[in-house]
């Protein structure tokens, strides 16, 4: 028997971060609990927040060795464009509440190690502003309103300001239940009670970069709608109040041919509709339950990954999104067949923990842990991942 030894980890700054769950503690630390718990919290029980997850656990990579691995290429071409890394950074709202520098520090750190990174129809950061200074492959996610002129403005803007692909997000017709949000009162922008005072009042330096800071809005959908930026909502409210619920696969095709550019659905779980997805044009898919926000007790990507990759990977570009928290989880979506790995929490935990610097720092931990997943696995470029090297337990 051997007993047990506490590994000796504390996570106070930024420098104490070696892998995404350590920016999650920094993160916890730094954060009102209201923006912490939103940020972490899931639908439900969060069981299929955590099988996102563990499913990677669920199966073993088995290297090759003696494969002369000192040069490796580890690009891949995503959508059209090129992406140093099969990685994704997913679309987020809110990001300036997190923390001050919001959307433009994960841009730029994408566009720095050249990878796609989306940014929400719920930004805080304008359609505009991205598109004119980000060169880097970048993609509008789409939320499909009530509002039919929101609707129109968010393609005209997205065309005008260059983006390279609009992303419809189809897993969130109706809010999933939010319960830390319930127990916690979030809403955007925060309207601090009573009981959430201390938690703000707690935590001085997160508090005086929302007070003092540029005014918190949310520049895509002001023109269109008070909530959200002038008036508080919760994210809940927001999605059963002002998405169109009628949202189906002609909407969905229309949308597509009105913007005439890449064009992707985000949150296709379904062989049938993974089938649809590409007879109505879509370059690609993400595979998604939006990090288990939305239906908890939906299947997590990487358990659904081989029965899409099988039925339309050859029609379409397949993304795996979600639980992705490790290097080796992206190796093992590529092995499968996806074409990229998608993530929202890899960076974002960083962003809330120390801004452009704690997602440069976290993106550059997944580059290394892909880099020597890749080395240790003796595969020199992407194309030599394949099922031969996957075992299920
Ligand atoms: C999201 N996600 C999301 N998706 C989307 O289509 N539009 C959005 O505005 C948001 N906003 C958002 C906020 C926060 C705080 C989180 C954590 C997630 C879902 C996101 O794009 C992605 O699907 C998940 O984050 C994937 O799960 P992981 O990587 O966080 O486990
Ligand atoms: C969320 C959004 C806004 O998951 O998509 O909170």
């Amino acid at each position: 028997m051997t007993s047990p030894i506490r590994h000796p980890r504390r996570v106070r700054k930024l420098t104490d971060c070696h892998n995404v769950d350590d920016f999650r503690l920094l993160a916890h630390r730094r954060l009102p609990y209201p923006v912490f718990h939103y940020i972490d919290g899931a639908g439900d029980d969060e069981i299929t927040k955590a099988r996102n997850a563990s499913a990677y656990d669920d199966c073993d990579l088995v290297p090759n060795v003696l494969a002369g691995v000192e040069e490796i290429d580890t690009s891949v071409e995503i959508m059209g464009r090129k992406s140093a890394l099969p990685l994704i950074l997913s679309p987020t709202a809110l990001q300036r509440l997190f923390h001050w520098q919001g959307e433009r520090a994960v841009a730029k750190v994408a566009e720095r190690h050249n990878l796609w990174f989306g940014i929400s129809s719920l930004s805080s950061i304008s359609i505009e502003e991205i598109g004119a200074n980000y060169a880097g492959p970048k993609m509008l996610q789409y939320y499909y309103h009530k509002d039919s002129g929101l609707n129109t403005a968010l393609v005209e803007r997205a065309k005008a300001a260059n983006f390279d692909a609009i992303t419809l997000t189809v897993d969130t017709i109706v809010s999933g239940k939010r319960e830390r949000c319930l127990h916690s009162g979030f809403t955007t922008p925060p309207r601090i009670t009573p009981a959430s005072f201390l938690s703000y009042a707690t935590k001085p330096s997160w508090a005086l970069n929302f007070l003092f800071r540029e005014r918190f809005s949310l520049p895509n959908l002001e023109t269109h709608v008070s909530e959200g930026s002038n008036e508080s909502i919760s994210i809940q409210d927001y999605f059963n109040s002002m998405l169109d619920t009628s949202l189906d696969w002609d909407k969905a095709e229309k949308l597509r041919s009105d913007w005439g550019g890449t064009f992707c659905l985000k949150g296709i779980m379904s062989v049938a509709d993974a089938k649809r997805a590409a007879d109505i044009g879509c370059d690609a898919i993400m595979v998604s339950n939006h990090g288990g926000r939305q239906l908890d007790g939906s299947r997590s990507p990487f358990d659904q990954l081989e029965e899409i990759v099988d039925a339309v990977g050859d029609r379409i570009e397949v993304i795996c999104d979600g639980g992705v928290r490790r290097g080796t989880h992206a190796l093992k979506a590529l092995s499968v067949g996806a074409k990229a790995a998608s993530g929202g929490r890899l960076y974002l935990y960083a962003l809330a923990a120390a801004g452009e610097e704690g997602v440069e720092r976290a993106v550059t931990i997944l580059k290394e842990e892909i880099e020597r997943g890749m080395r240790l696995m003796g595969a020199t470029t992407i194309s030599d991942l394949s099922r031969d090297n996957l075992r299920w337990r």
